[in-house]
């Protein structure tokens, strides 16, 4: 069976975890994960990095330390996983959806400026499939009308942008170290920000509100979002062959695209050099059959994200043609490190054959 994706963590994560283990450590939230939070600020190109438990708390985090209004209003794309919308719910405060570009499948300036009123306190951009979209041009929507930017970069590690990691748009960016992710702690997140006064509240805030371990004075109210040291090892380990992993992503991705360019019913978005995919998508009409039969031939495939206003929770939200559009006619091929070109010669052949 060849999965849409699964881990690999290599065996130098492997040799670490088992000598971790071996020698009795403390398992909690501890060295390690500075260790690990230093080394990915320096891979990112930012200031501070705060480890967290999923890329998820990562975001309620972020705009909780925003102490924003009750109501103020946080755009998000149409087209992400639901949990970049869930937070904004989580922390309270007012959801809008946004339409995407069709050249990138990330949030569209154009729409964002129809979507912006005078409550809109926060944009959450994420990098759809590493893609760095029109982030130049969002920022600078962003700071001319005093928006906070967040980043949702849970699909992009590994894609840069002006020489720089993406995530250094606005206040924070999130990342996120489940499973499919380039970097995987199984569950696992960290915010990147170059604010120090931000990084600092943060902190507190994953940590019940206390500037260290073991010393019980609360000045401020926070709660527990810390990890384990045998994640940042699981993390530090896979960040060290960090290129080798870019590398591989970026060639399954050319190796589909190569393969799949002649047919003109599938449509592929091209990656920039600069850009790093977490997986290989492909949208097309007639999704269900082809992934039926794909699964027949022992090939599994994931639909990509509905668009937010299709879920029974969002689906007030009108007016979103573009994500409306790719959302429901799109598949993740697999894409993990360490499926053979063989394999995706033959995944494509199917595929050009049924579409
Ligand atoms: C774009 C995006 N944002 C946020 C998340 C949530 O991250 P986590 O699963 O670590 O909570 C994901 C997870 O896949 C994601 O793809």
């Amino acid at each position: 069976m060849i999965y849409q994706i699964k881990p690999v963590i290599g065996k130098l994560a492997k040799k670490n975890i088992i000598k971790y283990i071996k020698n009795d450590n403390w398992i909690t939230e501890f060295k390690h994960t500075s260790i690990f939070e230093k080394k990915f600020s320096k891979f990112t190109n930012s200031k501070h990095c705060i480890a967290f438990p999923n890329g998820t708390l990562t975001m309620y985090a972020i705009l909780k330390c925003l102490n924003l209004r009750k109501n103020s209003e946080v755009l998000v794309s149409n087209y992400t996983m639901v949990a970049t919308a869930n937070v904004v719910k989580m922390a309270g405060l007012k959801l809008r959806l946004v339409d995407i570009s069709e050249y990138d499948l990330c949030m569209s300036p154009k729409d964002l400026l129809k979507k912006i009123s005078k409550n809109t306190k926060v944009v959450i951009y994420t990098q759809m499939n590493g893609r760095v979209g029109q982030i130049n041009e969002i920022s600078k929507i962003c700071k001319k009308r005093k928006i906070h930017l967040i980043e949702d970069s849970a699909h992009a590690i590994g894609s840069f942008y002006k020489r720089k990691h993406i995530g250094n748009s606005g206040i924070a960016s999130s990342f996120s170290f489940s499973m499919p992710k380039l970097i995987t702690m199984g569950q696992g997140g960290a915010i990147i920000t170059n604010n120090k006064l931000f990084a600092k509240k943060l902190r507190l805030f994953k940590n019940f509100g206390r500037k260290t371990d073991g010393i019980d004075v609360h000045n401020y109210l926070g709660y527990n979002f810390k990890i384990t040291d045998l994640q940042s090892i699981l993390a530090t380990s896979q960040l060290k062959n960090i290129k080798e992993r870019i590398k591989l992503k970026k060639e399954i991705f050319q190796r589909y695209l190569n393969n799949l360019k002649g047919n003109k019913k599938i449509k592929m978005i091209p990656m920039k050099s600069y850009e790093t995919p977490w997986s290989v998508d492909i949208y097309f009409k007639g999704t269900k059959k082809v992934k039926k039969i794909l699964k027949k031939n022992n090939v599994l495939t994931r639909y990509v994200y509905p668009p937010l206003n299709s879920q029974k929770i969002y689906k007030n939200f009108k007016g979103l043609p573009v994500s409306n559009e790719y959302c429901k006619n799109g598949l993740w091929l697999p894409s993990s490190l360490d499926i053979k070109a063989k394999d995706i010669d033959r995944i494509c052949s199917i595929l050009n054959k049924y579409i």
